[in-house]
């Protein structure tokens, strides 16, 4: 190989140095600036984490305030943004309008942001952190035909997103502080997650020192597949399926088993962690308070239920057993959301929603690192050996 190693889908290359977020996936350990994910999601805020990716250190009780003014501040979308939208075709998924929007927002933001400049990228980080909800809750309202809702600043993070979702001109509206938390949770939980596919292909975007509102745009379109972010979208789908057919769980797990068959068992599994995943152990939980709140007899009751005993008779199960498969983080996410009344097609939205503030860290820590380069890995060539040109008229 020369002097380089082959390493389809970097399952052994680090390729940074970081200081954001710690991962042991042999331990199921996660820590964001060495604080464990439990302690975090048990008294943090989304907002409160955000200061902590973005700057290293929780922030102190004025640091905060001006933080979240900031992040309040900078919630409008510029009006010609709105117009945007219309371009799209209706019922688009909300995920195609995001990717398009967020890409074009660095139409607005491009001359203004010297990258070399630390005040400068913290404006495009404290934008795009402000913007996302207002861009996410649009996406949902123009698909749907609905009108768009401007942000309400006296609003909290979550509590702003799910009233921009469904806040009607015609009735008052105010989100339920229940479902407001459990979304902040959901967020903690999703801010980052070190070098998965997503924050590496905006690491990748940015480091040949493309506008940042362009690189979190790639990392979007990354996270929408289902083996990334799409995931939580999959495994309601695959939920609610197993539910409404007449076969019972087991069927699926040996679907999953299956070589032959392209089915996997969606929110199992994951590249890093081989224990479990210390998220979807706190999202269980949520899940299961949520569903108590709920009062017995709950249609999300069913899903919840399908959802342990998929859990319960995989993990005693050989096949996922000796290949270490257990459920992440997007197993039960997904169940809360829908009992929020969050409609399927908007889950991986507000993955992205919450992880913009990872993908903004890690493109801020690789402009200021002086070892960062460009990023271009090599390849191994198994194509023609050299050959005349045939002209196309002698071509067989
Ligand atoms: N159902 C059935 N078999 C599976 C599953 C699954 N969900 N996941 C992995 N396997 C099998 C796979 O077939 C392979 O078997 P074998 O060794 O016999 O070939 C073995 O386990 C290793 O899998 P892999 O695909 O080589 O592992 P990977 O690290 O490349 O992929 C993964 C990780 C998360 C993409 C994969 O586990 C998967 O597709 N899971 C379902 C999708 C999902 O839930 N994704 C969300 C990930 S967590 C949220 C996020 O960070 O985005």
């Amino acid at each position: 190989l020369g002097y380089f190693t082959y390493d389809p889908g970097f399952l052994s290359t680090a390729s940074c140095r970081s200081s954001i977020t710690f991962l042991d996936g042999e331990k199921g350990i996660l820590q964001y600036g060495g604080y464990p994910i439990e302690e975090l999601a048990d008294k943090s805020t989304f907002l409160e984490t955000c200061y902590l990716l973005m700057h290293g250190e929780l922030p102190n009780t004025e640091e905060l305030m001006e933080f979240t003014h900031v992040i309040t501040y900078h919630t409008m979308l510029n009006e010609a943004v709105k117009r945007f939208y219309s371009g799209f075709r209706r019922r688009s998924h909300p995920m195609a309008i995001m990717v398009g929007v967020v890409g074009a927002l660095s139409s607005f933001y491009h001359e203004g942001i010297d990258i070399r400049n630390a005040k400068s990228r913290m404006i495009a980080a404290h934008q795009l952190i402000a913007k996302m909800p207002t861009i996410a809750a649009w996406s949902y309202r123009y698909a749907s035909g609905l009108p768009f809702t401007y942000p309400q600043n006296h609003l909290g993070y979550a509590e702003n997103f799910l009233y921009m979702m469904f806040s009607m001109p015609t009735e008052e509206y105010t989100p339920d502080p229940y479902f407001a938390k459990a979304l902040d949770l959901i967020m903690i939980l999703h801010a980052d997650h070190e070098q998965n596919a997503s924050t590496s292909t905006v690491r990748l975007t940015g480091s040949s020192e493309a506008n940042p509102f362009a690189a979190v745009c790639a990392g979007i379109a990354s996270l929408w597949g289902p083996a990334h972010g799409g995931a939580n979208e999959a495994v309601i789908k695959m939920l609610l399926d197993i539910v409404e057919s007449d076969n019972d769980v087991a069927y699926y797990i040996d679907r999953a088993k299956d070589k032959d068959d392209q089915f996997r068992l969606m929110g199992f599994g994951h590249r890093v962690y081989k224990n479990h995943d210390p998220r979807a152990t706190i999202i269980r939980e949520t899940c299961h308070e949520l569903i108590e709140h709920l009062g017995e007899g709950n249609e999300y009751e069913e899903l919840f239920e399908t959802a342990m005993e998929l859990e319960r008779i995989a993990l005693e199960d050989d096949y996922f057993v000796s290949r270490n498969l257990y459920p992440n983080v997007d197993f039960y996410s997904g169940i809360i959301l829908l009992a929020m009344g969050i409609p399927l097609n908007m889950f991986t939205v507000i993955f992205a929603m919450s992880r913009t503030v990872g993908w903004i860290s890690h493109w801020n820590e690789m402009i200021q690192d002086p070892e960062s380069r460009i990023g271009r890995p090599r390849q191994l060539y198994d194509g023609a050996l050299p050959r005349e040109y045939i002209d196309v008229e002698k071509r067989t």
